[in-house]
């Protein structure tokens, strides 16, 4: 029998995404797309989500998929969301939050607005998400589906950045509830993974809801980010700090 360290390492894959019920919030995004496609091609059955009417129409006929576009800084959106993937699918096996905003300059000057929206999206949207999701997901692991909910975080969470304090915060606060709600959630055989993904060239620096970023070193490849996030989903993990990035 191998020791617990060689278990550990072995490469093996735990999670079938095959005919599982997962629902992406950001689908339209530089991640959530390429996450999307990934399901999609392992065989997941998908809900999508994001702002924009028009772009996530062009997703949704993509992948055949069912969508549903909301702004989920709405309190009632992410319910709405899993009443939609619930609909669509008779059941909820995994959410996938990769929907997200970010904002540059001093601490001092960050306005009300800049605040309220980098909390409401990258905050409270995901626990509203995981709250609604909940019942659906115990019901998955009662039936042996595995499930599990993916929140996109930060580097900064990891690495307090100047300039980007209050992302930095908001990416901090859904880190610490990922892993105060993972320890809640693993009792009812639920998988929470926090991915803390350093810069990545998906645009998002170049469409803050304030500030201008400042110049940064080439990002990672978002289709990379994407694959290493799926395959953290099928091989059972639930932490994906930075460095796993590579
Ligand atoms: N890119 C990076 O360098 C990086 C690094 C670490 C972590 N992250 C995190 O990864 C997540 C995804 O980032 P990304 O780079 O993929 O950004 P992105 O390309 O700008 O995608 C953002 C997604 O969020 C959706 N969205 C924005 N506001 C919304 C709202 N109010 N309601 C519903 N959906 C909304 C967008 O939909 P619409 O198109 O309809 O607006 C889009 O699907 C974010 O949380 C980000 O902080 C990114």
């Amino acid at each position: 029998m191998p020791g617990a360290a060689a278990r550990d390492s072995l490469p093996c894959v735990t999670t079938s995404l095959t005919g599982r019920s997962v629902l992406v919030a950001g689908a339209t995004g530089g991640l959530g797309l390429p996450i999307a496609r990934l399901l999609a091609e392992r065989g997941a059955l998908l809900t999508l989500t994001a702002r924009s009417p028009e772009r996530l129409d062009v997703v949704a006929r993509e992948l055949a998929a069912p969508a549903v576009p909301l702004d989920l800084r709405a309190p009632t959106a992410a319910e709405r969301a899993v009443e939609a993937a619930v609909a669509a699918h008779g059941r909820l096996d995994g959410v996938v939050h990769a929907a997200g905003v970010v904002a540059f300059g001093p601490a001092g000057e960050v306005d009300d607005a800049t605040l309220e929206e980098l909390f409401a999206l990258n905050v409270l949207a995901p626990i509203r998400l995981v709250r609604a999701a909940q019942p659906h997901l115990a019901t998955s692991a009662h039936e042996g589906g595995e499930p599990f909910v993916v929140n996109i975080s930060a580097v900064v969470a990891e690495q307090p950045t100047a300039g980007m304090a209050a992302y930095t915060a908001s990416k901090a606060a859904l880190t610490a509830f990922d892993a105060a709600a993972g320890r809640e959630l693993r009792r009812a055989r639920i998988r929470l993974l926090d991915a803390r993904p350093p810069h990545t060239e998906t645009g998002l620096a170049t469409r803050p809801v304030a500030g201008t970023a400042p110049t940064l070193p080439r990002g990672l490849d978002p289709s990379a980010v994407a694959a290493r996030i799926v395959a953290a989903v099928e091989n059972g993990e639930r932490d994906l700090p930075a460095g796993a990035f590579g």
